[in-house]
């Protein structure tokens, strides 16, 4: 038998920009996925635990075959390995929590010990993004890197598919942040298509769009080190302002995010693929949070509280 998990993220500033090798801020959540992976008879035989949105087990099945099989390949193993897969853990199967990236790096460690591979961090991160392709058709590699360090980092990714660039972002404490949940699973592969095509069709739009992410995140990297909450709120909110230009929000983030924004967030926006799934509110510490939740829960909104820069490594 073996076991594996891998980190929940939320990303902070820059998610779908990233992609186009726009730098992207992401932090790891104390959640996360684990996996139990033992060798079996036959066939692939996937007994998945995790608390989800509705819906999202269905519309993610065929691509988490999809995943273990790229990721069996991806350790020169034969894609078609009869294993017996568990899948459980703290962090729940909401779009926009990483959660696929999550499982992808725990049933790689997984795998990795049932048949004693002796693969270190980095193969299992490379591992885990072959796998994030059956999600994301062209992922960055943000989320497997976030799921399968932790902690708060800086990545860029290298668009000539070499080493991407990831630093550690240092803070001076955790900071709080509450995660909402709209309960719609998004299609992550469709979202990324999406803005790929829409930048292609209309450049004279999206090349400005793509340079103001490209200052958000240089700027959010720089409140967050000097812990100045206020202005990293006010960048977020302006990360969501870009994210609705480029067409990746929805009627019910857009609300999140206002309610988190009118209980005292210092700033809120989607976090993740967006088109359903999650938002991310920094609230900075218990009592807002508390607030914030509050009215999520009588919005009948799901969420989570947790903290960003929570060092794990
Ligand atoms: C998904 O969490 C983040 C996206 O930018 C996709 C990716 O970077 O792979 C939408």
């Amino acid at each position: 038998m073996g076991k594996g998990s891998g980190y929940g993220k939320v990303i902070l500033f820059g998610e779908h920009f990233v992609v186009h090798g726009i730098p992207g801020i992401v932090s790891a959540i104390d959640s996360s996925t684990d996996a139990i992976v033992t060798k079996a008879a036959k066939g692939l035989n996937i007994k998945d635990e995790r608390k989800t949105s509705k819906g999202y087990g269905e519309e993610k099945r065929l691509q988490q075959i999809e995943s273990i099989e790229r990721m069996l390949k991806a350790m020169k193993l034969d894609p078609k390995t009869p294993l017996d897969i568990w899948i459980g853990g703290s962090l729940p199967g909401f779009s926009g929590l990483g959660a696929s990236a999550a499982s992808s790096v725990a049933i790689a460690r997984a795998i990795n010990e049932e048949l004693n591979l002796g693969l270190g961090n980095d193969q299992i991160n490379a591992i885990a993004y072959e796998g994030e392709k059956a999600y994301a058709g062209n992922p960055s590699g943000i989320d497997n890197t976030a799921a399968t360090y932790g902690g708060l980092m800086w990545f860029k990714k290298n668009p000539a598919g070499g080493q991407d660039l990831v630093e550690r972002v240092r803070i001076k404490r955790p900071v709080e942040v509450v995660i909402g949940s709209t309960g719609k699973t998004a299609n992550t592969k469709a979202m990324v298509e999406g803005v790929a095509d829409r930048r292609k069709a209309n450049p004279a739009k999206y090349d400005p769009l793509f340079k103001q992410a490209e200052s958000l995140a240089f700027a959010g990297r720089k409140a967050l080190e000097v812990g100045d909450l206020k202005k990293v709120g006010d960048l977020m909110n302006e990360n969501h302002r870009i994210l609705q230009e480029i067409g990746v929000s929805s009627k019910e983030l857009d609300q999140l995010v206002e309610i988190a924004r009118k209980q005292g967030a210092f700033g809120a926006k989607l976090t993740g693929g967006g088109g359903g799934g999650c938002m991310v509110a920094l609230t900075g510490g218990n009592e807002v949070s508390g607030k914030v939740v509050g009215a999520f829960k009588g919005a009948g909104f799901g969420y989570l509280m947790t903290k960003i820069g929570v060092v794990t490594y």
